[in-house]
């Protein structure tokens, strides 16, 4: 019912865990299943001076998908400018995992959600300082 590459990133999960001294913490809750999800990030510039997402790291306390999902998002949006990473739909990451179960499409909002939570957090935060 998952492809490999979903039991790929569920097995071995890129960027799993707490990131110390982020420059933004999102924090969401799935309203379908109640699962929750941190995702922490880095800001950096690139040549351009543009932000970038320097480094990208999630907890997870939800289901395979999940897991699958927000390590996919995190090896999709490391390194792209914060505009371009918030474009990333969540249909673009099932799609990159070589699809998901028709039941399983709402696992990957959190992954969606925590980041633009991430990046509104550090927007914030620039913001007061
Ligand atoms: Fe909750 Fe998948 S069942 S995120």
């Amino acid at each position: 019912m998952y492809s490999e590459k979903v039991l790929d990133h569920f097995h071995h999960p890129r960027n799993q865990g707490k990131m110390k001294a982020a420059d933004g913490i999102g924090q969401v809750g799935n309203p379908v299943c109640g699962d929750i999800m941190k995702i922490y990030i880095k800001v950096g510039q690139n040549a351009d001076s543009v932000p970038i997402i320097e480094d990208i790291k999630f907890e997870t306390l939800g289901c395979g998908a999940a897991i699958a999902t927000s390590s996919m998002l995190t090896e999709m949006a490391k390194g792209k400018t914060i505009d371009e990473a918030l474009k990333i739909g969540k249909l673009e990451i099932a799609q990159e995992l070589g699809g998901l179960p028709e039941a399983k499409l709402h696992c990957s909002i959190l992954a969606h959600d925590g980041l633009k939570a991430a990046v509104a957090d550090y927007r914030q935060n620039k913001n007061k300082s």
